[in-house]
């Protein structure tokens, strides 16, 4: 078949991760789609800063709303970050030209996921946003797709690599908070803004959108109880560890009698447990329904390659679908049909 034509707006750690496996595994992708998957349009902030990733054919755009609007493209992929501006500007420059679109961007979708869907849902295009949650863990699919007819009761796991990483480095090799930030810094695991990170955003942000596919539900960030670690001492963990727990910041959603309670918080985890033995970068998501009963799913949460291994099944889920295939919902259901939002008491 025809080659699919990618748009890459955002050339950070994640994109130019994704440029880089878009290229080197080119063939294999080829063989597993059908068709060539061709970056064929870039932008990014600076022009001239050295990447290490090959550029050749793709045609460069400053405006990554212009690349959404005039680039011939297929598939708009949208790793610029951020909740409001130019992610949100370019995204829906891309849906409203009928391009499908892939994004990491788990900020933007948490403000304006519905809305989003809707418009995409609308014109009959995918947006995909495996890598906004939980990294290289396949938990979206899982739950839009695989989960049908199950009813889910609690969704809950460790949501921020970079928080993990700081507790688990705290604990194991007695550094301090500052250190063990800025080598997530360093590796590429934090966000521009750390803050929203070790302060919950970012696990509430991602919890946000699990609880919608969990209950179906219209997405409700601002409701989330939200404490981050950013006051978690050695002591602390010490203390824990004596009486037999670890400390992890926990993402959690559950069903009650009166609504949905999504809280964000350091939870101690008995040390025997399975998420107490999740461990640096590492994500977990546990999801509790009444046929299937507990699933487990944890894998890398952060990082360039893991998130880039989501961004790149996304696309070629898109370049495998059949022309004229009419796409499944965004979240799970029609966005339109999602039951309001209701807190528990
Ligand atoms: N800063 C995020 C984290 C990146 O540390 O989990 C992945 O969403």
């Amino acid at each position: 078949g025809e080659a699919l034509r990618v748009g890459i707006a955002g050339l950070g750690t994640v994109g130019a991760s994704v440029v880089r496996v878009l290229t080197d595994k080119a063939a294999e992708l080829t063989r597993q789609c059908g068709r060539e998957v061709v970056v064929v349009a870039v932008s990014a902030r600076d022009r001239n800063k050295d990447r290490g990733i090959a550029l050749a054919d793709a045609a460069w755009f400053d405006d990554p709303v212009a690349l959404a609007k005039k680039a011939e493209i297929d598939v708009f992929v949208e790793l610029i970050g951020g909740e409001t501006g130019i992610a949100k500007d370019c995204v829906e420059a891309a849906l409203a030209a009928g391009r499908h679109v892939v994004t990491a961007n788990k900020a933007l979708l948490a403000a304006n996921g519905v809305a989003l869907a809707e418009k995409a849902e609308k014109r009959g295009v995918l947006l995909n946003y495996e890598a906004a949650v939980a990294g290289g863990i396949p938990v979206i699919k899982t739950m839009r797709e695989a989960m049908a007819g199950n009813t889910i009761s609690r969704v809950f796991g460790i949501l921020n690599g970079t928080c993990n990483y700081i507790l688990t480095r705290m604990e194991e090799d007695g550094l301090s908070f500052a250190d063990c930030l800025a080598d997530a810094q360093r590796l590429g695991y934090a966000e521009a803004d750390p803050t929203f990170d070790i302060e919950g955003h970012d696990t509430a942000h991602k919890l946000s959108l699990l609880t919608s596919l969990a209950f179906g539900t219209r997405i409700s960030a601002g409701d989330i109880y939200m404490e981050g670690i950013s006051n978690i001492t050695q002591a602390d963990i010490r203390a824990a560890g004596e009486l037999g727990y670890r400390i992890k910041l926990l993402g959690v959603a559950q069903r009650t009698e009166s609504g949905i309670e999504q809280r964000v918080h350091p939870t101690m985890v008995p040390t025997a447990s399975v998420i107490a033995q999740v461990d640096g970068v590492t994500n977990a998501v546990a999801i509790e329904t009444d046929i299937l009963g507990e699933l487990l799913l944890s894998g890398p949460g952060a990082g360039g390659n893991a998130t880039a291994s989501a961004v790149v099944g996304d696309i070629a889920d898109i370049a495998k679908a059949s022309p004229g295939f009419q796409h499944g919902p965004v979240f799970g259901r029609p966005a339109r049909e999602l039951a309001p939002y209701k807190r528990a008491r």
